[in-house]
């Protein structure tokens, strides 16, 4: 089973950016940490990030074809992008959005997601344990509409 995990915009900055909001790791150590997980569910998963919408865009229009459900942090597009809620519907994967924060407790334009009704969950608020929690909550759905 395939699993596409995008990383949206400034993401690359993580283990300097605000760590006290979003913790010390870089995103080097959170996708080491993901591609090994995945191996213990079996899964193989392929980390992108990217900075540009358009580009978050096609992967997400690319991936019907080779993936099987998406995890994805949409980062502060999360709030803006109709076109990345848009390609994550007319994919038809299952996809999982996850945030490093709990959103609803920062600022109030952080508290509307316009990706998160077209997932079919939501993780925040757990740092970067919670790109294990929507790893294995897509795999266990995957799997339970599999069989
Ligand atoms: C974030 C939350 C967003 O509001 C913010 O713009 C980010 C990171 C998170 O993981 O907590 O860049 O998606």
């Amino acid at each position: 089973m395939k699993i596409l995990v995008l990383h949206g915009p400034n993401l690359a900055l993580l283990g300097t950016r605000e760590p006290e909001i979003y913790g010390m790791l870089t995103l080097e150590d959170i996708n080491r940490e993901i591609v090994d997980y995945a191996s213990e569910l079996d899964l193989d998963v392929t980390c992108r990030q990217s900075d540009i919408e358009g580009e978050l865009v096609q992967w997400i229009g690319q991936a019907r074809k080779e993936y099987d459900g998406i995890v994805i942090n949409p980062a502060a597009y999360t709030h803006t992008s109709v076109a990345l809620r848009d390609a994550i519907s007319a994919s038809g994967l299952k996809t999982v959005e996850i945030h490093l924060s709990n959103t609803h407790a920062r600022e109030e334009f952080r508290h509307t997601s316009l990706t998160a009704a077209v997932c079919v969950a939501q993780i925040q608020g757990f740092g970067a344990a919670g790109y294990r929690l929507a790893l294995k909550g897509l795999a266990d759905v995957l799997r339970s509409t599999d069989g």
